[in-house]
């Protein structure tokens, strides 16, 4: 008789992922409803930077039939991983979401409504002109009132090396700041999972980002044309103090230890 199987070795990193990190029913309704009230209209043609397994490109296809999709990634595995698990799923809407295996830098794809760079992605870009040409290649991909959603987090537990653990299902999710140089605002940044057997999966994810804040990047987009920016971050319950599903647009906020926000650029 064989080993028991331990569960860190079954287990498929990108479905652990997607539970523990990705709220994307919550985030697409988030975008639609700014969408309508920034530009009076509903959006219809959505791109997804650093899609990953393109979960949101298939839950933006699948809301409505005349809702498309374009994914693009540099990863073909984690492409194929998406196409698999989440597009084949989704009947005939796979026929709206297109997965293109480019280069967030340079892809063209046809003017999208929407383009959404999502789990601080851009982040990858760690010197200011290279960003600034992500920035553009999005400015010239959208619609003429096409808007550009990133998210974004801070507070000064981000400036800091530590672990944080969240239970989710059966499994713990880490999220691991492991290095961080306050010079240059590098930081090199880890995801684990760990099992009730006691099993791990270490550095599952592996992301080397600068600590980009708010308002530089908005300095940058407005220097690359984007004619407003606005901050939405996340309201906390006054009693408990637990971050709600809640986020609200500000130019002020407390000096919270941690916050996640979301920025919106209106082309
Ligand atoms: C943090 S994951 C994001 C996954 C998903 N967007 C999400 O919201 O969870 C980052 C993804 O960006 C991709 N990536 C990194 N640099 C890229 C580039 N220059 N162009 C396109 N994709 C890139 C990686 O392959 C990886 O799948």
């Amino acid at each position: 008789m064989g080993k028991k199987k331990k569960k860190a070795a079954a287990a498929d990193k990108h479905r652990l992922y997607q539970a523990s990190v990705q709220g994307v029913e919550f985030e697409l309704d988030f975008l639609e409803q700014v969408f309508r009230d920034t530009r009076a209209r509903k959006p219809s043609l959505l791109r997804e930077d650093f899609c990953g397994t393109a979960l949101s490109a298939c839950e933006w296809a699948k809301r409505s039939r005349n809702n498309r999709a374009i994914g693009v990634d540099l990863d073909a595995d984690v492409l194929e991983w998406g196409r698999r698990n989440n597009l084949e799923k989704l009947g005939k809407a796979a026929k709206r979401v297109s997965l293109l295996r480019e280069d967030v830098l340079q892809v063209q794809t046809e003017a999208v409504d929407v383009c959404v760079a999502f789990n601080f992605s851009y982040w990858v870009f760690r010197e200011r002109e290279v960003l600034a040409r992500y920035f553009r290649n999005v400015h010239h991909s959208l619609v003429d009132d096409g808007l550009f959603f990133l998210d974004i987090f801070g507070g000064y537990e981000a400036h800091r090396t530590q672990k944080e653990r969240r239970k989710v299902d059966n499994f713990t999710y880490v999220w691991h700041q492991a290095k961080y140089n306050p010079i240059t605002a590098d930081m090199q940044c880890y995801i684990h999972f760990e099992f009730p057997d006691g099993s791990k999966m270490r550095k599952a994810f592996s992301y080397h980002w600068r600590l980009w804040g708010a308002q530089e990047i908005r300095d940058l987009l407005r220097e690359v044309g984007f004619e407003r920016s606005t901050v939405h971050i996340q309201a906390f319950d006054e009693q408990t103090d637990e971050p709600l599903d809640e986020f609200y647009p500000t130019e002020v906020a407390e000096d919270y230890a941690s916050w996640i926000g979301y920025i919106i650029a209106e082309k």
